[in-house]
């Protein structure tokens, strides 16, 4: 009786990630970052493309990123992220670093103030002036995980081209492209 009473809960808890987040049974796959990622580079303004269907996220438009250096702590990166919802504007500024900036410069952690914990933040591959591929992935009780990707611009837009080619690199990544909306970023007015 106890052993079903665990079961349930274990089920229900997969069927909450199923339904409310992106959670996935096994392990993060293997994802490559970045090589030699420069940070001073990848600072400033990025929009977002397209981002993994989350529950979190729902309706958020005209979404983007401000990275910049936090001028008291230079390790530190202040992320400020913006975009509205129902069409008003929401902000949530949270703080990056880079634990490991000799090994892997390319993965860093974003905290936001309400959150416990801070997520991974991997850059996957950029070209710091146009488009970057993220990649966050968390492994649960090493039977479950949660992932997420995005593909973000530094403009608003990104060229269809481009866009198509970066999708089939995820996919090369054993990265489920159908979880992917692209993010609305027309009619955007300013705060
Ligand atoms: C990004 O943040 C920096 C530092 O707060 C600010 O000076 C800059 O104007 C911001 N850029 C945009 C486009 O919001």
């Amino acid at each position: 009786m106890r052993s079903l009473t665990i079961l349930l809960i274990i089920f229900y808890i997969f069927y909450l990630f199923n339904s409310s987040v992106n959670g996935q049974l096994g392990k993060c796959q293997r994802v490559n970052t970045k090589q030699d990622f420069k940070l001073d580079n990848y600072l400033g303004v990025w929009y977002e493309i397209a981002r993994f269907d989350s529950s979190f996220e729902k309706n958020g438009i005209c979404s983007k990123a401000n990275y910049t250096i936090n001028p008291s702590d230079s390790s530190k990166i202040i992320v400020t992220n913006s975009e509205y919802i129902n069409g008003q504007y929401s902000q949530a500024i949270g703080e990056a670093y880079c634990p490991h900036p000799e090994q892997d410069p390319a993965k860093l952690l974003v905290s936001f103030g309400h959150q416990p914990f801070a997520g991974p933040y991997w850059v996957v591959d950029t070209d710091y002036k146009t488009y970057s591929m993220v990649f966050s992935c968390v492994n649960i009780l090493g039977v479950y995980h949660i992932e997420y990707a995005w593909i973000l611009a530094r403009q608003p837009s990104l060229n269809t081209n481009l866009l198509t080619d970066i999708m089939s690199r995820w996919k090369s990544l054993d990265v489920d492209i159908s979880k992917f909306k692209l993010t609305k970023q027309v009619n955007c007015q300013q705060p």
